[in-house]
């Protein structure tokens, strides 16, 4: 059992996943050894934020070979010029507004925002994804954010009008200190938003293959809004979007003297109702968890055994949790059809399946695939549209299996 990293109090553990190789890291020669961990979703019964109980280094995750790039959908691509329109519009009445983004990647919302000519930085320590970021003309600084680089940041550029970040303030394990370099950084008026897939659809849907290495908090409003008081910010807003599967953007300010925000009344509701405030709403979500696990297996081997041939679409990081503790491997799943060019020619870390490009896909027209990148099932469908009417067929499992 591990100790609470915003309260240091003892965590419950959720579910022992066991050991898992990092989920980002496709694998060259799948007769080498991987690096593993121990993987547990724990749940702090203080401050209820659920977080990994153990954490894997950073510098082994985010570095020069980083395997995920922001740019790889077209919904995610919109969803980001949307965001950089919000953005715009916030700082419109503000006089040489600074915008800082955590978890750039490869600037697929900064780079509007560095197209408007507004004063930017990105902060983004995977020096392969900067890269591209800084191609597409964003100001991007190589460094884990934190109290310290906070620090260095504000002495350079001044203090920010507003701070966001999206899907990367669940991967700071330290999030004391992020919340302390918010503060260095964040003007008095200022705004500091962040978005991340959320606790309350994870347990609605039973989405598990989001707990993984990089995902370190699974957090709720319940939890942010205790994590976010300790600083002397305040949630003020709380706003749903759709993508990876159901997220929740967090809106933030400093001090405690704002209005009654009725958004976050009507969620921390929700969330209550559905028990995420107590020990045993989880104990239900790791119940409905192994039954998916079962019936998935089940369903791929009464395929296989039927003699037809199963692939899967989209070499996700959150598979790697999914394949693991359902245990289904190249035995049963041929090979993973993904579109990045880094991920082709490798094998999936610990189940060593082989990833192949979507034109290989599309020329050897299995008839079933696994639909791993399930978060982006309406594109994928879509795309998909001649192998369904050829016969092809989708296997899903959230909410639960099945094949359409
Ligand atoms: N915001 C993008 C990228 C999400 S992936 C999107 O939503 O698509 C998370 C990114 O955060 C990675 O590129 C990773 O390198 C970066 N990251 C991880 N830890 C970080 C930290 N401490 N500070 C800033 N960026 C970090
Ligand atoms: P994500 O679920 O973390 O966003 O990762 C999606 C993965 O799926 C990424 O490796 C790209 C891949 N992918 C495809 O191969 N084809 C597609 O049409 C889409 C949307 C994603
Ligand atoms: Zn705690």
């Amino acid at each position: 059992m591990g100790k609470c990293n915003v309260c240091l109090h003892q965590l419950k553990t959720v579910i022992p996943f066991g050991k898992m190789p990092i989920s980002n890291r496709f694998v060259t020669d799948p007769d080498a050894n991987e690096y593993v961990y121990h993987l547990s979703l724990g749940w702090c019964p203080k401050c209820l934020m659920a977080q990994l109980e153990s954490c894997v280094d950073p510098a082994m995750m985010f570095n020069d070979s980083y395997a995920y790039f922001s740019s790889t959908s077209s919904a995610m691509e919109d969803h980001f010029r949307e965001m950089a329109k919000e953005i715009s519009e916030f700082v419109s009445d503000r006089i040489d507004p600074f915008i800082v983004e955590l978890g750039c990647n490869d600037g697929i919302m900064l780079k509007h925002i560095a197209a408007l000519g507004l004063s930017h930085l990105g902060i983004e320590p995977s020096a392969n994804v900067a890269a591209i970021a800084r191609d597409r003309g964003v100001k991007v600084l190589g460094e884990f954010f934190g109290a310290e680089s906070a620090l260095e940041i504000q002495k350079i550029h001044g203090q920010a009008d507003l701070i966001c970040g999206a899907n990367v303030m669940c991967h700071m394990e330290d999030i004391n200190s992020v919340f302390e370099g918010v503060n260095v950084l964040l003007k008095p008026d200022g705004v500091f938003f962040f978005q991340d897939p959320y606790l309350l659809d994870i347990l609605k849907k039973t989405s598990f293959d989001q707990i993984y290495d990089e995902h370190v908090y699974y957090f709720s409003g319940l939890a942010v809004s205790q994590l976010a008081g300790r600083h002397g910010f305040e949630l003020v807003g709380m706003v749903p979007k759709e993508v990876h599967g159901g997220s929740m953007r967090y809106y933030l300010k400093k001090g405690v003297n704002h209005q009654d925000p009725e958004d976050v009344t009507f969620h921390l509701s929700q969330e209550k109702a559905f028990n995420l405030h107590d020990f045993e709403g989880y104990v239900s979500f790791r119940e409905n968890v192994d039954r998916i696990c079962v019936n998935l297996k089940q369903t791929l081997m009464e395929i296989k055994d039927g003699g037809n041939r199963i692939a899967a679409y989209g070499a996700t990081s959150k598979s790697t949790t999914l394949l693991i503790y359902s245990r289904i491997g190249p035995e049963l799943i041929d090979y993973v059809s993904d579109t990045t060019p880094t991920k082709i020619g490798k094998y999936t870390p610990g189940t060593h399946i082989p990833v192949k490009s979507h034109s290989h896909f599309l020329r050897d027209n299995p008839p079933y695939t696994l639909l791993l990148a399930w978060n982006h099932e309406r594109e994928i469908l879509e795309k998909e549209r001649t192998y369904r009417k050829g016969g092809g067929k989708f296997i899903t499992f959230f909410p639960k299996v099945a094949v359409i």
